[in-house]
């Protein structure tokens, strides 16, 4: 359906920001669902389990370095003009987004520092490779104990669910109550005209990303090498593969 006359001259975001809002939007769901499925193991089977953590972590720093990236692409690209919405709702819109924001940063940080105040040491293997180990934080970047971290992880990682409630319903309230080309702002088609972004800053940027990435996993090797943690890591190597049965418990 095409937009209407009076919705002409509204843009939708551009071809990078939807990019990076539907892979993350994936990959909250997906946290969500098997955080809730890891930490209730008896709804796993008991093989999965040091499976299930290193999933969780990986996809968890993906969402790390995911939100990092889409916060600079917010900064170099400004989002298109709003469409003409009452100052209220523009207000709860602006404080929902704030939030998904400072959450996608906070939770994933939360849970980095959950295990890296782990007296357990079993170390972070993005994909389950022994050899991408991804580094527990300096002691000195954390404040809060390991049980405190747990408990704002689990608290801020679900508090999601009502963030995404108001997000959705806000976006089908426009939609389909005021009739607005809401929905069109945020996919691809040509109901609305895409703002214009670089490709190149977007493979630039997705390149810094990589390289941080890079620089943390070489700083994890060599940590596990110097504190004689190589063989956890290839015990937790050993165990991410399917059939080996472990205890919940250690795979933090
Ligand atoms: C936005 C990203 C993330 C989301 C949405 C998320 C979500 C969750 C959820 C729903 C749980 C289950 C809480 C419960 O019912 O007890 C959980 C637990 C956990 N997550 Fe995450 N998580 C994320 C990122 C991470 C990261 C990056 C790590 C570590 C590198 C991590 C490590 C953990 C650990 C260790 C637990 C168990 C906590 C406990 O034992 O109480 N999470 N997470």
């Amino acid at each position: 359906m095409p937009a209407s006359p009076r919705y002409k001259s509204v843009a939708a975001y551009n071809h990078g920001a939807m990019l990076l809002h539907w892979l993350m939007a994936f990959l909250l769901v997906w946290q969500l669902v098997f955080g809730y499925l890891m930490r209730h193991t008896h709804s796993l089977p008991e093989s999965f389990i040091p499976v299930s953590w290193q999933i969780h972590k990986t996809f968890g720093v993906l969402v790390l370095l995911l939100a990092l990236m889409r916060l600079a692409w917010r900064f170099l690209y400004k989002p298109p003009a709003d469409l003409p919405i009452g100052k209220a709702e523009k207000a709860a819109t602006q404080i929902v987004t704030f939030l998904f924001y400072a959450l996608m940063i906070l939770v994933p940080l939360l849970g980095w520092a959950i295990v890296s105040t782990s007296s357990r040491n079993i170390p972070t293997l993005l994909f389950g490779n022994p050899h991408l180990v991804w580094p527990p934080l300096p002691p000195q970047f954390v404040f809060i104990s390991h049980s405190q971290a747990e408990q704002a992880h689990t608290v801020l990682a679900y508090s999601f669910i009502f963030l995404l409630f108001l997000h959705i319903c806000g976006a089908l309230k426009h939609q389909f109550y005021d009739h607005m080309p809401m929905i069109a702002r945020m996919v691809p088609g040509h109901i609305l005209q895409a703002q214009k972004a670089g490709k190149s800053a977007f493979l630039l940027l997705f390149l810094a990303v990589f390289c941080l990435a890079a620089v943390m996993i070489y700083f994890g090797f060599v940590g596990t090498q110097q504190e004689g943690l190589a063989d956890a890591a290839a015990r937790a190597a050993a165990a991410t593969g399917f059939g080996n049965a472990g205890q919940a418990a250690d795979y933090r």
